[in-house]
């Protein structure tokens, strides 16, 4: 079997090939990723060279890249996006490129060359801020409130578009907050991990009573690597590790393991919009016979060790002057006080 796998370079999709070339002897996987910010060959440096693998770099908004890339693949599995909520917020451009023209290149490419299946990696926050004790199921209507979670919307219907117009094999998984090896440090847990380590403060927004639905990125990965295999096509399967934290609990979690004062919080200006609870209903995956593997505790904590041990890995990306020029801009340095956290 061979697939075209987009965003391989990122956070997920690196886990995810990472696992499937692991797990699957006879698999080839074709990695179409245009290497952005977030995109870091890096994140596969180890397997770089196996034989069974293949990386295109190009941008999945271009038509004639895409379908040379996926010549031959009989699945797809499409993680590549604009994926930082403050990022969508300060220039929504990318995200409208990237996450809905992009999926639809894709798409159409897919439908010419056949492919058997297509995976289109959503998230829950395409369902909106969710009130009470309510958890989103695939039933509920989307209610994206940020610029990036409206672009994963759209795709999100143009992956069903496609479905219900050319039955094209489409399933659509959406996935919680992931955390693990190799995500980016402007999200939140490795940012606050390696800020924690630099000796730096970490910016809690607004109250910190913001609620996030955590999930470890290699059982993100397996339950994809799963629903390739037993997904129905048509269907939408939430991913979620049913571990849900108010942000404050997250970041107390995380002093307590590597043994930081409460003082190297501070409180900085709310995310505008910010969405105050995810949550996800995911039994719908679980009765199709998927058990999620890593317990959260023993997951953070190997998370919060691997970030200590590969210093060599995050330090170069917060050294760069794109790192360091969207720091300025989101948190303000300088301009807005910080002020401690109680
Ligand atoms: P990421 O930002 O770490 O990686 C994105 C990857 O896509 C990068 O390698 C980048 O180079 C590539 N890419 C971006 N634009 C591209 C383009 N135009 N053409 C080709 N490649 C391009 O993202 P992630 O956190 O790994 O998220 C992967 C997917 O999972 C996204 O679709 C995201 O919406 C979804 N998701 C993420 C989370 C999460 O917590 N991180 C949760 C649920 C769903
Ligand atoms: O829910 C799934 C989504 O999770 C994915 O679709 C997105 O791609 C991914 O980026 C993530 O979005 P969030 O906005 O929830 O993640 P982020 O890591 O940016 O923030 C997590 C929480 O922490 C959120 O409530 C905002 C808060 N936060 C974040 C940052 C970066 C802070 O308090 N301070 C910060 O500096």
């Amino acid at each position: 079997m061979k697939i075209l796998v987009t965003g391989g370079l990122g956070f997920i999709g690196s886990n995810f090939i990472r696992h499937i070339l692991f797990a699957e002897k006879n698999i080839r996987v074709v990695n179409l990723d245009l290497q952005t910010y977030a995109g870091n060959p890096e994140n596969l440096k180890d397997i770089a060279g196996d034989e069974r693998y293949f990386w295109v770099r190009a941008d999945i908004s271009d038509p004639v890249l895409v379908a040379q890339a996926m010549a031959g693949c009989d699945a797809v599995v499409h993680f590549a996006a604009e994926s930082h909520v403050d990022r969508s917020i300060l220039d929504p451009g990318p995200f409208l490129k990237t996450n809905v023209i992009g999926t639809q290149v894709l798409l159409d490419a897919a439908r010419a060359e056949k492919v058997a299946r297509f995976i289109h990696v959503s998230t829950d926050e395409v369902y909106g801020s969710i009130p009470g004790k309510h958890r989103s199921t695939e039933k509920d209507g989307l209610f994206p409130n940020s610029p990036y979670a409206a672009s994963k919307a759209a795709s999100d219907c143009l992956a069903r578009a496609a479905f219900v117009t050319h039955q094209l094999p489409v399933i659509t998984t959406r996935a919680s907050n992931n955390f693990g090896p190799y995500q980016y440090p402007e999200k939140a847990l490795p940012l606050m991990i390696t800020n924690f380590l630099e000796g730096k403060p970490y910016p809690l927004y607004g109250d910190g009573l913001n609620i996030r639905d955590w999930l470890y990125v290699k059982d993100h990965a397996e339950a994809i690597a799963f629903l390739l295999q037993k997904g129905t096509p048509g269907e939408i399967y939430n991913i979620g590790g049913e571990t849900s934290l108010k942000n404050k609990e997250m970041v107390a979690r995380v002093r307590e393991i590597m043994k930081i004062p409460a003082s190297m919080v501070t409180r900085v200006p709310d995310r505008p919009g910010h969405d105050r609870r995810y949550a996800l209903n995911d039994s719908k995956l679980r009765r199709l016979g998927f058990k999620f593997k890593y317990p959260f505790e023993e997951a953070l904590a190997q998370t919060i060790e691997w970030y200590k041990a590969r210093e060599d890995w995050w330090r170069p990306l917060k050294q760069t002057g794109g790192y360091a020029a969207y720091y300025q801009k989101q948190y303000k340095k300088g301009t807005v006080p910080f002020s401690r956290a109680s």
